[in-house]
């Protein structure tokens, strides 16, 4: 790598390190000191804690770590390690206050900024490409989409405020496309801020499928309540209909009823359901039932991911689903520029070669496979990242939401979460395997 490369790296890596904690910084100082040492809800930390693990992981991993620098407060670690404490546990903690918190990441970002101006880019897999400033970024930017969760549960008076998403383009899209059978690339060996689990790049075949050209909107939703969506059991799976039972569940979370109409609570302002908006807040389980109410099911990671990034015209995996350029505000809802998600049929610009829309932004999208290594995967740089959540117990995530930044957002970017959560960003869209005679 020339020295200009490793100046333009250096430069990028400060400037997004810069960017992340704006928005941390947005996050956190519209409260009291009460509100961000609150617990809003057991599912949550509260928010001060996030704010000193941001800073905490960024002392160890770039300060002493990657700077080779003694430790700043080797005291508090074991407070904001996260596989230490649940997150229902963490306001007992003796956590810092939130001067002291705030003081913390502002001394730690000073040293990590002298690092990031010396330490050699080369010589250690750790630094290569700057990874580990990138894996830091994306750390803070994927909790201060956690923090804007808490904030979505908070039960007072709005304090976050943005413009409405851009409306739909006006055309009528077909329901859904053909995505055609045969091997594609998944995952990846080459984008340099990938995390472990993306990668490597890996061929699979995937059968023929038909994917709905948008996420599953509000208004598709109610049909499939006012239909007994929640009442009929033989649309759920087992796991799901137990789970509705014991949790009641009745609508999305944040509806509630006014008389003969649905309300939604969107960070303390509560409005009429807009049923031309993406459904979000609702769990895998709820995914799967309306699926199933509705002829379809949902699609598999890799029928996700083959849609989003197959471009048929060259047999080519793109980086989006737009193609290889990172993405701008005419391509996706991402990065918090807006507080819900855009109406289907937003974003023509960001719409895959086969016409899919909405991919990327707006919701993370529910997919019916459970978090696994892909073939070749190898623990970088530590087993807790990912490899530690392997197994049955968590379903797949794609495609990042208007709280997800771009730099915590990729084509190949895999997230997963329990199938019963839905204080998450969470919405779906349906697929379904053709039928006899409809591939001609
Ligand atoms: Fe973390």
């Amino acid at each position: 790598m020339t020295t200009t490369e490793q100046e333009q790296l250096r430069a990028k890596a400060a400037a997004e390190l810069e960017r992340a904690r704006l928005r941390s910084a947005a996050l956190t100082d519209v409260l009291d000191d009460d509100e961000l040492v609150r617990q809003h809800s057991p599912l949550m930390s509260p928010l001060i804690w996030d704010l000193a693990h941001i800073g905490n992981q960024e002392e160890l991993w770039l300060v002493r770590d990657v700077g080779g620098l003694p430790a700043m407060r080797s005291d508090i670690d074991e407070l904001y390690d996260a596989f230490k404490h649940s997150r229902a546990s963490r306001p007992a903690l003796p956590l810092l206050k939130p001067g002291e918190a705030r003081q913390y990441v502002e001394q730690v970002r000073r040293k990590t900024m002298d690092v990031v101006d010396r330490v050699p880019l080369q010589g250690r897999r750790l630094v290569e490409n700057a990874f580990a400033f990138g894996m830091l970024v994306q750390h803070e930017q994927q909790h201060d989409e956690t923090m804007l969760i808490t904030h979505q549960t908070r039960k007072s008076t709005a304090v976050l405020h943005a413009p409405d998403p851009p409306k739909a383009d006006g055309n009528v899209l077909p329901q859904e496309v053909l995505v055609p059978g045969g091997p594609f690339t998944m995952g990846t060996s080459t984008e340099p801020w990938a995390l472990d689990n993306e990668r490597p790049a890996h061929q699979v075949h995937v059968d023929a499928f038909f994917i709905d050209t948008t996420p599953i909107s509000c208004g598709q939703y109610r049909e499939f309540m006012a239909d007994g969506g929640y009442e009929r059991a033989e649309l759920w799976s087992e796991a799901g209909w137990a789970h509705r039972n014991k949790a009641n569940l009745r609508a999305p979370l944040y509806w509630r009823k006014d008389g003969d109409r649905w309300l939604r609570d969107c960070f303390g302002v509560v409005a009429p359901v807009r049923d031309a908006e993406p459904v979000v807040h609702v769990s895998f389980h709820e995914a799967q039932a309306y699926a199933r109410w509705a002829g379809k099911r949902l699609p598999t990671e890799a029928e996700w991911e083959k849609a989003a990034r197959f471009d048929p015209s060259t047999g080519r995996s793109r980086r989006f689903p737009w193609g290889d350029d990172d993405p701008g505000p005419e391509h996706a809802n991402l990065g918090q520029r807006h507080l819900r998600p855009a109406e289907v049929g937003a974003y023509p610009a960001g719409a895959s070669p086969l016409g899919v829309r909405q991919l990327i932004g707006d919701v993370w999208e529910w997919v019916d496979t459970d978090l696994h290594g892909y073939p070749g995967f190898t623990a970088f740089p530590y087993q807790e990242y990912s490899e530690v959540f392997f197994g049955p117990d968590y379903k797949m995530l794609r495609g990042g939401c208007f709280g997800t930044d771009a730099a915590a957002c990729r084509g190949t970017f895999r997230n997963w979460d329990y199938p019963i959560r839905r204080q998450i960003f969470s919405g779906f869209r349906c697929a379904r395997t053709p039928g006899g005679g409809e591939l001609g």
